[in-house]
C-alpha cells in the first residue's frame, strides 16, 4: 500500500482548536512522519487561519457543522459546546486515502507515531473515565462511504449516550473493550492529562514512555497563559496560578511561541503572545470602565458527592481541593 494513501487527520471548528491543530501538525512534522496532514474546518474558521493552516497542512477541507444539539446528555459532562464533535464523523468520508489516524486538535505529539498504521479499524486506546470505551482522542480507521453513510444514520437515528462523538462511535464499534486486543492501543498513544492526577504513580512509572498528550478536558493549553522567558505557565492571564504538572502544556507553548505565533503574526491573526489575552484584554478594559465593581468569582461550595462525581468525569478541581499538593497529602496519610 502506498504511504500517500494514509493519513493523520484532525479537525477544527474554531480559531481557537485550529490554533492546537497548528501545533499538532507541527509536531507530527517535526517528528518525521512521512503520511500526510489533513484537517476538516467549519465555515466559522476565519479565511487568514485558512492560510495559517495551508502551510501546515497537505488538504484543509471544508466541511459542514453536524451538532448532535443534545443538551441533556453534554450537561452530564459538563461540555455543552461537545455537540459539534459529530462533525468529526465527515472523517469517514475521506475515501481518497486508504486508512487514516484521527487526532483531536487538543493532541500533542512527542515522537514518531507512523506505526499507527499497521493497526486495523477501529484501534483506540481506553478512555480514562471508562477504560471499556475507547476514548475518541486519537483512533485509527479506514475512510469508507458506507461506514460513513452508517454512522450518519446511527447519529440521527440512536444519538450519542455522551451527546459527542465519542458515545456514538462506542455504540457503533461495540465489540472494541472485548473483541481483538490488538485494536487496544496503549494508553502511551492517547495519555490524557487527567489520568496524570487518577494514577500519579504510574505515570511517575510509565508517563516517559508518553507517544501522544491529550489535553482532554475544559483546561486546553491555548486558554492557558505562558511567560517564553521562565516558560511558566499560568491557568489564565487572570489566574496566576502555576498550573501544577505543567511539563506538557509548556510544551505545548513551545512549539506554539516559537513556530506558530510568529505565522499567525505574519498572517495577521495575532498580536499577543496569548491567543485568549487579546480577548481578556478587551474583556477586563471594558469591565474597568463600568462604574460598578464587578463580583469577584468565587468557587462554588460543592458536597463531597458533588466533587466525587467531577473527579470521575475528568473535572477535577486540581487548582483547589483535588490540588496535587492535596492529593499528594492524602497519600502520605494513607501510606503511614
Ligand atoms: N472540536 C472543535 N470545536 C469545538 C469542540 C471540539 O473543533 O468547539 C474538535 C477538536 O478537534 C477537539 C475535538 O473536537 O479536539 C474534541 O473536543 P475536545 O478535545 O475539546 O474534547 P475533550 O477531548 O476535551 O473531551
Ligand atoms: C471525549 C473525547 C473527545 C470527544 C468527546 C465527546 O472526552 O476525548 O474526543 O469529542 O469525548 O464525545
Ligand atoms: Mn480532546
Amino acid at each position: 500500500m502506498s504511504q500517500a494513501a494514509q493519513a493523520f487527520v484532525t479537525l477544527a471548528t474554531n480559531d481557537l482548536y485550529a490554533k492546537g491543530a497548528l501545533v499538532l501538525g507541527t509536531s507530527l512534522r517535526d517528528h518525521k512522519t512521512t503520511r500526510n496532514l489533513v484537517i476538516l474546518i467549519t465555515p466559522q474558521v476565519s479565511n487568514n487561519m485558512r492560510c495559517a493552516l495551508e502551510r501546515i497542512f497537505d488538504e484543509v477541507l471544508l466541511v459542514d457543522v453536524l451538532d448532535s444539539k443534545d443538551s441533556a446528555h453534554l450537561a452530564m459532562i459538563k461540555r455543552p459546546e461537545l455537540g459539534v464533535t459529530f462533525t468529526k464523523l465527515h472523517c469517514w468520508a475521506l475515501t481518497q486515502y486508504s486508512k487514516c489516524i484521527f487526532m483531536d486538535a487538543d493532541t500533542l505529539v512527542l515522537c514518531n507515531i507512523d506505526e499507527l498504521f499497521e493497526r486495523e479499524e477501529l484501534s483506540a486506546a481506553p478512555d480514562p473515565g471508562w477504560p471499556d470505551c475507547f476514548n475518541t482522542g486519537v483512533f485509527v480507521y479506514r475512510p469508507s462511504v458506507e461506514t460513513y453513510h452508517e454512522l450518519l444514520r446511527s447519529s440521527t437515528e440512536n444519538g450519542s449516550f455522551d451527546g459527542g462523538d465519542q458515545g456514538l462511535l462506542n455504540s457503533f464499534f461495540s465489540s472494541w473493550p472485548t473483541a481483538d486486543i490488538n485494536k487496544h492501543l496503549p494508553f502511551i498513544y492517547n495519555l490524557s492529562s487527567v489520568a496524570i492526577y487518577s494514577y500519579l504513580p504510574a505515570f511517575k512509572q510509565y508517563g516517559a514512555d508518553a507517544k501522544v498528550v491529550h489535553f482532554l478536558g475544559n483546561i486546553k493549553p491555548w486558554n492557558c497563559s505562558y511567560d517564553t522567558k521562565t516558560k511558566c505557565v499560568t491557568r489564565t492571564v487572570h489566574d496566576s496560578a502555576p498550573v501544577v504538572h505543567s511539563e506538557f502544556v509548556s510544551m505545548w507553548w513551545d512549539i506554539y511561541s516559537t513556530s506558530i505565533l510568529p505565522m499567525l503574526m505574519e498572517h495577521g491573526i495575532s498580536k499577543s503572545i496569548s491567543p485568549v489575552k487579546q480577548e481578556e484584554e478587551k474583556l477586563s478594559e471594558a469591565v474597568s470602565q463600568l462604574s460598578v465593581s464587578p463580583p469577584v468569582p468565587t468557587a462554588p461550595m460543592i458536597s463531597s458527592e458533588e466533587r466525587r462525581r467531577n473527579w470521575e468525569q475528568g473535572q477535577a478541581d486540581f487548582m483547589g481541593v483535588d490540588s496535587f499538593q492535596n492529593i499528594q497529602k492524602k497519600l502520605d496519610t494513607y501510606l503511614n
